[in-house]
């Protein structure tokens, strides 16, 4: 496999990275109301980056690709992603821009999030040496954070395996949905790519199906309390997630994700892979935080 024989990293994300700055609140506010936060916090966040932490939680070798600005920002976000133990060495400042920042009100068990992408949105194609570096990974993770042109360039430049976090919900190219193994998408997600209406499980499952005769070699669609499914050109299956308390999902989904891929690259299955994921997950949102509330190795 990719980068297992050799010191590459067996996982390159290229990705969106925030600040995010959260209040935690008693209610989300309605529109044109003021509310008083009870609690603030401020952290890395980003769904690239957030996937990259916890990818890093099941692969020892996880590289960050994307850009932030000459701010200090930038400078809190890449001691931020070593801290986690995310090579952050292609994390390039770019002049003139300011890093990508989250503004998230938390309240029971409920969220909302506006993105400022900043320095996210400002690079078009992958330079030299990061084209290398994916070409080098076992699997390379995107997200629709960035701009559509460096998702569809980090496709066309992978040699392990790609996987697509098709959020927040966009267009994905055709060729890009071609080289998706698989595409990740929530039931909105899932329902804006195919069209379809989805609710119980096989509605689900047909709709992941269809993405699969548009060329995508596999999808995994994730379900929040209901789980996830997966579909395969070899099967399909559902797994359940255990019952929780729901405290606080920002970011439940991108540890699904990097969970996911992290397996993905250690050899295993889609069906141990999205078990995993969904374990994860599960202890995720049963606490306060985003990567905060990220399960270690040990307790996953
Ligand atoms: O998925 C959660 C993430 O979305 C936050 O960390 C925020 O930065 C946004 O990108």
């Amino acid at each position: 496999m990719a980068g297992a024989a050799d010191d590459t990293p067996s996982v390159v994300v290229v990705g969106s990275i925030n600040v995010d700055d959260v209040a935690e609140v008693e209610r989300i506010p309605r529109p044109g109301e003021t509310v008083l936060a009870t609690a603030s916090r401020r952290n890395v966040g980003g769904k690239g980056a957030n996937q990259a932490v916890a990818a890093r939680i099941v692969a020892d070798d996880v590289a960050f690709i994307g850009r932030v600005g000459t701010d200090a920002h930038g400078d809190f976000l890449r001691a931020g992603l070593r801290d986690h133990g995310v090579d952050a060495a292609m994390l390039r400042a770019v002049d003139g821009h300011e890093s990508g920042a989250a503004h998230i009100t938390v309240a029971d068990g409920e969220n909302t999030i506006v993105v400022v992408g900043g320095a996210n949105q400002a690079w078009d194609t992958l330079d030299d040496s990061e084209v290398a570096r994916v070409g080098a990974a076992a699997v390379v993770v995107c997200q629709l954070e960035i701009p559509p042109s460096v998702v569809d360039d980090t496709a066309t430049h992978t040699r392990g395996r790609f996987v697509l976090n098709a959020a927040p919900a966009g267009p994905v190219s055709t060729p890009t949905l071609q080289r998706c193994d698989p595409v990740v998408v929530n039931e909105h997600e899932l329902g804006a790519l195919t069209g379809h209406e989805v609710g119980d499980i096989a509605s689900v499952t047909t709709a992941a199906a269809s993405l699969l005769a548009h060329g995508a070699r596999s999808v995994v669609a994730t379900l929040g309390a209901a789980g996830a499914v997966w579909v395969t050109g070899g099967g399909s299956g559902h797994t359940p997630a255990p019952t929780v308390q729901v405290v606080d999902s920002t970011g439940a989904g991108d540890l699904f994700v990097g969970v996911l891929a992290g397996r993905l690259a250690t050899g295993a299955s889609m069906a141990a892979a999205v078990a995993d994921a969904v374990a994860a997950a599960s202890v995720s949102v049963g606490a306060v935080g985003t990567i905060d509330s990220y399960p270690s190795r040990e307790e996953l």
